[in-house]
């Protein structure tokens, strides 16, 4: 009997939660709630393996703004411009990103940074990172990372016929393998400094992919799990914050002149409002922060722009002839490029606007809502058109969530969106070029957030690097990083897909391509 009512009570559970929705009245006031099967587990399936589909349907069906139920928490979700602006170009006070993330980077990053502190705390250590990301350490960065890339094509052992094999002979390389591995040496010589690029031939690279595995969507989801993999993540924590202050603590007994283009050297000398210098830990757990912020965000980027030129070889072909055009000398050889010339290469940028368009690493911006938020009639008018006067208010304790991915492929907006088409934005007049200037609009309107002046950009369909007080730093070091590399790999390989092109693995924080993910190569004849 006892054990009739225990398999019969998750029955029951389903069955009052379907009643629920069908019969009970609902609360006018709040956004329509997505239809779910399963109390508590709700729409988590459908989100959470194929986010882009599931935003779309829910769109078609309850409008741009509705609610929906994720592990216990409720989610509503804002789409489009108007939505992302919403969001994005919210007050903290109202819309707040600590309260949304906490739980799941103060353990991977350390106290007393990013989210674990005051919001304005964190837009001066937003400022102090951007110090570091000065021109002119940017324009120190491009040799560096050409250098790194020549010397993985060299040397590492998953590029043999590269190194050993004749000119015409073809090799295989796993794309998404090599673009992490290419990512973390070039970022490490260059922001995180030559101790970190030493470590990571050592013990770094151990304590990264041990924090790593404590970044994922079961973290988000679940903080605290008695689980080896938490441990893991705790125990890398202390270990390579130690690894920073340690390094920190030498810096300071021998200062080194070449030191000095890095982000260490940068936040160790700078100081807070009230006139206090950064403690030690908390320029260690800045630095691990912009790891994991940089890392994965650039290696699916670069990725993702590795299998596009190996599918579509006529432009790989146009982006190798770019190369040729300005940097191959009379001697068929090669010269270095300076970051000047690199952001004046109308088809290596078209190729990273395009790839960042249709496959942003980060699909969900979330934000936990601190007071009850109306919201603007204009954005919530419901699909059906009914009602349409009618005012949502999204209630405290909700979080709220804008993808900026919905944007950039919607139909309405964009031609072809599923189209990886580089040459959309070659177009002055047309709709990627709009996007782009409302993004980052020189004339337009600019906010001081406490980390400079940036523009606002809430309001554009295109917003890879997400808007307004959150909107990222790395922008400018993502950019020199990817085309550095993706130039140094054209100009010494050409590329051909053998196997249908990767879909999106949405299972990971940042949306990864599926495996197998592989292309195969051969070694120009001039590189
Ligand atoms: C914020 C994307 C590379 C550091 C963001 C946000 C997005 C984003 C969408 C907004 C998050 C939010 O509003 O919650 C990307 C992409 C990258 C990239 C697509 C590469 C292709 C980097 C790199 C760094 C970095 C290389 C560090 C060097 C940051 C920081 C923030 C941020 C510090 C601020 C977070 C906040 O204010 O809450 N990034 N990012 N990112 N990113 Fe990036």
């Amino acid at each position: 009997m006892l054990l009739l009512a225990a398999i019969n009570l998750p029955v029951i559970a389903v069955v009052i939660n379907v009643l629920r929705q069908l019969l009970l009245p609902r609360d006018p006031s709040l956004p329509p709630e997505v239809f779910h099967w399963l109390p508590f587990v709700g729409s988590a399936a459908s989100y959470g393996n194929d986010p882009m589909s599931f935003f779309f349907q829910c769109r078609e069906k309850y409008g741009d703004v509705f609610t929906f139920i994720l592990l216990g928490r409720r989610v509503t979700v804002a789409l489009g411009p108007k939505g992302n602006n919403f969001i994005l170009g919210g007050k903290s006070t109202t819309f707040n990103a600590e309260d949304a993330y906490t739980h799941l980077t103060t353990p991977v990053f350390g106290k007393d940074v990013v989210y674990d502190v005051p919001n304005e705390v964190f837009m001066e250590q937003k400022r102090f990172v951007k110090v570091g990301l000065s021109m002119d350490n940017l324009k120190a960065y491009v040799g560096m990372i050409e250098e790194e890339v020549e010397n993985f094509l060299n040397h590492d052992g998953q590029f043999l016929t590269y190194q050993i094999g004749d000119i015409n002979e073809w090799g295989q390389f796993d794309v998404s393998k090599v673009l992490a591995e290419i990512t973390i040496l070039t970022a490490s010589r260059t922001l995180q400094g030559r101790e970190v690029r030493e470590g990571l031939d050592k013990t770094f690279a151990q304590l990264y992919t041990d924090l790593d595995g404590g970044f994922t969507p079961i973290n988000f989801m679940f903080p605290n799990l008695p689980l080896e993999s938490y441990r893991k993540r705790d125990r890398a924590q202390a270990k390579m914050s130690k690894y920073y202050t340690d390094i920190i603590e030498k810096r300071r007994q021998n200062p080194n002149h070449e030191d000095e283009h890095d982000m260490i050297a940068a936040l160790m000398s700078q100081k807070y409002k009230d006139g206090r210098p950064l403690r030690d830990h908390e320029i260690a757990h800045i630095l691990i922060a912009l790891l994991m912020a940089g890392q994965h965000t650039s290696s699916a980027t670069g990725s993702w722009i590795v299998l596009h030129l190996a599918n579509n070889p006529e432009v790989a072909e146009a982006l190798y002839q770019e190369q040729v055009k300005h940097f191959m000398g009379p001697d068929g050889k090669f010269r270095s490029m300076t970051y000047d010339e690199l952001r004046e290469l109308p088809v290596l940028d078209s190729v990273i606007r395009e790839t960042l368009r249709r496959h942003p690493p980060i699909h969900s911006i979330m934000r936990k809502v601190r007071d009850d938020v109306p919201v603007p009639a204009t954005l919530a008018a419901p699909a059906s058109g009914k009602n349409r006067d009618r005012t949502y208010v999204i209630p405290k304790g909700h979080f709220v969530l804008a993808s900026p991915l919905v944007s950039q492929v919607d139909p309405k907006t964009w031609r072809d969106p599923l189209k990886w088409d580089p040459y959309r934005w070659s177009d002055p007049e047309g709709v990627a070029a709009q996007a782009y200037n409302e993004y980052y609009d020189e004339k337009g309107e600019k906010v001081d957030y406490g980390f400079g002046a940036v523009s606002k950009g809430t309001d554009s369909p295109y917003q890879p690097f997400g808007a307004g007080r959150h909107r990222c730093i790395g922008e400018q070091f993502a950019y020199l990083q990817l085309g550095t590399i993706v130039a140094t790999l054209i100009r010494k390989l050409e590329l051909r897909m053998e196997q249908p092109m990767p879909g999106h693995n949405y299972h990971t924080m940042i949306t990864m391509p599926t495996l197998p993910c592989k292309v195969v190569y051969r070694r120009r004849a001039f590189d």
